[in-house]
């Protein structure tokens, strides 16, 4: 059986994944950011999964005003980092899971989630920058990662509650693989920002601290918070954080398991216009 032992919650914003390409980490500018994640990549190094369950948001990237999936999986083999404007990230491509995902296709489409099957798909900073906090500069990627994508950017996007109960879908598929298969689920983007509009540059740390306390002791209530909510509190762009509740929905104490043990907590701002927030949650 596949099971998940932990879950990563983190930030996502181009001009980290720019700052390490460019060898800028160091910068007085960069390096508080990048301090945030010293742990992580030990904690990495010393809890390599077989595979990385990461839900990202695409910012019109893969997907377009053409085609907006509200949850899609990637099933390929391989999934390369896109350009988005520069040329793509020097990074590694992604190998998938394909068996893996296919099988959780299968499942959490049998519990009522649409899910819609990506076959062919480019990767872009979403993915691509959490990989590169938690694991620095590979030449290659730990282990395999499954991209899973999630509508945040065009109108309706999906409630907390919903990313709630699709993450409890996830844990069962996952638990329901026939291989021993050691699986990290990533919730990642937010916290707050805003990058458009009068309120461009709006941050909020009380919202996001009590965002970090709520996930960790009561993401049920946590699931319950409207979607508008998080756009007056944490900016039109703050609502990537409906993305960490897949994540907590997955994990052992929303079935009945133990409480997981918080095993790293940071947050900073800012980096760019975004509060940059991290989380490592363990299952016992
Ligand atoms: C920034 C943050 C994001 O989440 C994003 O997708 C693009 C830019 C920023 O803070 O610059
Ligand atoms: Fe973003």
């Amino acid at each position: 059986m596949a099971k998940i032992t932990a879950s990563v919650y983190t930030s996502h914003v181009p001009a980290i994944g720019a700052a390490l390409d460019l060898g800028k980490s160091g910068e007085p500018y960069w390096q508080p950011v990048f301090k945030g994640y010293e742990f992580s990549k030990h904690w990495m190094a010393e809890n390599k999964p077989d595979v990385i369950f990461l839900v990202y948001n695409d910012h019109a990237t893969a997907f377009s005003l053409d085609m907006i999936p509200t949850f899609a999986i990637g099933c390929a083999d391989s999934f390369t980092p896109a350009d988005e404007g520069w040329g793509p990230r020097p990074v590694p491509v992604v190998q998938g899971h394909p068996e893996l995902a296919a099988h959780i296709a299968q499942s959490v489409i049998q519990q009522d989630f649409d899910l819609t099957i990506v076959n062919k798909m480019d990767v872009d900073h979403g993915l691509t920058v959490p990989l590169s906090l938690m694991c620095g500069q590979p030449q290659a990627w730990p282990c395999p990662v499954i991209p899973f994508a999630v509508n945040v950017v065009q109108y309706p996007v999906p409630s907390g509650r919903r990313c709630f109960e699709l993450g409890k879908a996830i844990r069962k598929a996952i638990e329901s693989f026939d291989k021993p298969l050691n699986v990290q689920i990533w919730g990642t983007g937010g916290m707050s920002h805003q990058l458009q509009g009068p309120r461009a540059g709006l941050i909020n740390k009380e919202f996001d601290n009590a965002f970090l306390d709520q996930l960790i002791d009561d993401p049920e209530g946590l699931a319950s918070k409207p979607h508008i909510d998080y756009v007056r509190e944490a900016g039109s762009e703050g609502i990537e954080l409906v993305m960490w509740l897949i994540a907590r929905g997955a994990m052992a104490d929303v079935a009945g398991g133990p409480v997981p043990t918080v095993a790293h907590r940071f947050y900073h701002v800012p980096a760019s216009n975004t509060a940059v927030g991290h989380l490592i949650l363990e299952n016992k």
